[in-house]
């Protein structure tokens, strides 16, 4: 610690003191101001009642904003989910099973959509066209089809698209997209970025409807999508081209022995992957209690035969600002976390996370800040719950009406557009072993300034 150069005095108390404590910062970031989403008590109505649509979309948004917040109707497929759901959040509006029963006899201001990923572009669309704003988790939707069907939905309602891009909101990115944006390092020229899935929560993508492209577009779309997110808001640039390589080396038909789920295995004893998931209070609750509903099985075995996505990914990706960007996944790594690189005109800027076996003692982050001809500074952000901190700035902003964005994390569905779209470039120059351009797959032409 002592080699090091700190910037600003080194781990201080919250984050936001830290973003405002550290010096080398422009004003850049005050000028913009974020459109209000919400006023006052604002009626809600949510589709999809699974882990998400219950915990961050349900709970806490009850537990932190019912001043804010009316919930008028809640809607799911499995009836057996949705009433825990209700009963988990402490909800006392009606529940439904059939979402245009609940439109038709609700007005909602905003409708939460929370389903499984490949059906967002049907309750998208129908929120929209009935006056509806719509707050979407990622990704937007699943295919270039869709991408342009909600686009056009957009357009004629005139109502508008929030896509919950979190992953904006953690402090440490704020920090990197400020010292960017500051223009601590010159011009951005080129990004390492590698993300790398633990054989925990990495694994838990191939036990679920995640494991086929129809229901999650791949990790290209489900996962990636989050991490194409934050490289077009670090870089202020829009995605034109991209060319990519993929496989399935590990889970799936790779796997020397498998069951259904591992409730029923016979291999219980041998696998490294055997996850008791009753043991998980909350996921009994919504998921095996009410199997005979829908037959999901929330601990689907990670080596079945029926998977189709990638669990080794990487990509070149061109953005419309020049930037080249070298990006990998990888789903079957030791620790989860990630680790980007920023080379610039003046100098380079170094992040890294380590989720699960920390290195360290787990209060901060760290970015590195190297000037060409000198030292090598550190920036130090203190952790705390949820994404970084994130999940409770983006609630704060989206329900308390918080007019200023300086870091600008509002993301709408432009953003949730091109996000998706390159990783169904991606997806797509896997297949064909071609490069994909961002332009041919909807009316979006991408933008060097965002
Ligand atoms: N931003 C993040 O960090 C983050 C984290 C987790 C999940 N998510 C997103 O949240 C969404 C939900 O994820 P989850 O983990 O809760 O999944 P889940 O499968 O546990 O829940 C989805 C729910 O939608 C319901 N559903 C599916 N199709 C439906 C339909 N046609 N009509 C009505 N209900 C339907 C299912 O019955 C289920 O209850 C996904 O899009 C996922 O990508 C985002």
């Amino acid at each position: 610690m002592s080699r090091r150069n700190f910037i600003g005095k080194s781990a201080v108390v919250s984050a936001a003191a830290l973003l405002s404590s550290v010096p080398i910062i422009s004003n850049a970031a005050k000028k913009t101001q974020a459109k209000p989403v919400v006023s006052g008590k604002t009626k809600v109505a949510i589709v999809g009642t699974g882990s998400r649509g219950t915990g961050m979309w349900g709970k806490t948004v009850l537990k932190g904003y019912s001043d804010k917040v009316e919930y008028i109707g809640m809607c799911d497929k499995n009836p057996g989910r949705l009433e825990a759901a209700k009963k988990h959040i402490g909800l006392t509006c009606k529940t439904y099973t059939d979402f245009d029963t609940m439109m038709k006899e609700n007005k909602p201001d905003i409708l939460i959509v929370t389903t499984m990923d490949a059906t967002h572009d049907e309750f998208i669309i129908k929120g929209l066209d009935a006056g509806c704003n719509i707050l979407t988790e990622k990704p937007m939707t699943t295919d270039e089809v869709k991408c342009q069907a909600i686009l056009d939905a957009q357009k004629r309602s005139g109502k508008e698209v929030i896509v919950t891009f979190n992953y904006r909101y953690s402090p440490h990115r704020s920090k990197i997209w400020e010292l960017i944006n500051a223009g601590e390092i010159g011009d951005v020229t080129s990004v390492d970025f590698h993300w790398y899935l633990d054989t925990s929560h990495g694994a838990d993508y191939f036990r679920r409807w995640h494991r086929k492209r129809e229901f999650g577009g791949s990790l290209w779309v489900h996962k990636a999508s989050h991490h194409f997110d934050l490289l077009g808001w670090w870089l202020n640039s829009e995605p034109e081209e991209v060319f990519a390589y993929g496989s399935l080396e590990f889970y799936g038909k790779n796997g020397k022995q498998r069951g259904t789920n591992c409730r029923s295995c016979s291999h219980k004893d041998s696998c490294n992957f055997y996850w008791d998931v009753n043991k998980n209070e909350y996921y009994k609750m919504l998921y095996t209690d009410n199997e005979q509903h829908d037959g999901y099985l929330r601990d689907g075995c990670v080596f079945k035969e029926d998977i189709d996505i990638f669990d080794k990914m990487c990509a070149s990706i061109k953005y419309a600002n020049g930037v080249q960007v070298a990006y990998s996944l990888t789903a079957y790594s030791p620790y989860e976390g990630y680790r980007i690189a920023f080379n610039g005109t003046k100098g380079r800027i170094d992040a890294w996370i380590q989720e699960s076996n920390p290195t360290h003692d787990g209060e901060f982050d760290e970015i590195m800040v190297t000037r060409n001809f000198g030292k090598r500074n550190y920036i130090r952000i203190p952790q705390s719950e949820g994404h970084g901190g994130g999940d409770k700035l983006m609630q704060d902003k989206i329900w308390r009406n918080v007019k200023e964005d300086p870091f600008k994390q509002s993301a709408n569905i432009r953003d949730g557009a091109f996000a998706i779209l390159t990783g169904v470039a991606a997806r797509k120059s896997c297949d064909s072993g071609k490069p994909v351009k961002i332009a041919d797959l909807t009316d979006l032409m991408p933008k060097a300034k965002k």
